[in-house]
């Protein structure tokens, strides 16, 4: 496919089929994933593929933190915990969650996250190449430390996660700004 048509294809996927993802196909968007460009190479991502009980119980941990987050805090009171008990609701019915981890180092926070952009966006683009539906998540960052902690990885730090699977909806392109309106030569 061509880079371009996989760019425009992607979309958020936010309901997917109970069809199973071979292993091949996981190592494969993983590998894309690995491929990324990176500040000074870094390469600061693990994946830990999470399936079934593993995959639900981190989903009940967002639910649960979404029942009882204490709403002073300032990303709760601005709306950011809206989304958190939805998309818990995507992973339970996700096959595959991949979470995204990255190597703790305070000297390297804003290359490394850009860099895991990077190692995300690679998956998400390879993912639709395959015919498989991808939901790039922050959500889960609320639970990340419990998350951690349960899979002995708190020497790492979870950035984000990507729900996968074979999509069950084909949503229309979601509004984008015009180019105009968001650029300038100089
Ligand atoms: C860094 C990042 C984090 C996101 N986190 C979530 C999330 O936690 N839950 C969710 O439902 N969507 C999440 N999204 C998906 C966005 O809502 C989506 O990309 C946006 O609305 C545009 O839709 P599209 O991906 O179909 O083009 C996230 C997207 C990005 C890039």
């Amino acid at each position: 496919m061509e880079t371009v048509k996989s760019i425009e294809d992607r979309r958020s996927i936010r309901n997917y089929t109970d069809k199973k993802i071979s292993e091949d196909i996981v190592k494969d968007i993983l590998n894309c994933g690995r491929l990324a460009p990176s500040a000074k190479n870094r390469q600061p991502w693990y994946f830990v593929v999470a399936k079934n009980e593993i995959k639900d119980k981190i989903a009940d941990m967002m639910i649960d933190y979404s029942i009882n987050a204490d709403d002073t805090i300032e990303s709760a009171r601005i709306g950011h915990k809206s989304s958190v008990n939805p998309t818990a609701n995507i992973i339970k019915q996700a096959p595959i969650l991949i979470l995204v981890f990255r190597e703790k180092n305070d000297n390297w926070i804003i290359g490394d996250n850009l860099s895991i952009g990077a190692c995300v966006q690679n998956m998400c683009l390879r993912a639709t190449d395959l015919g498989l539906g991808t939901l790039w998540i922050r959500d889960i960052v609320y639970v990340a430390e419990d998350v951690a902690e349960m899979l002995n990885h708190s020497d790492l730090e979870l950035n984000c996660a990507v729900s996968l699977g074979y999509p069950n909806e084909s949503p229309k392109m979601r509004p984008r700004k015009n180019l105009e309106d968001i650029m300038e030569w100089a």
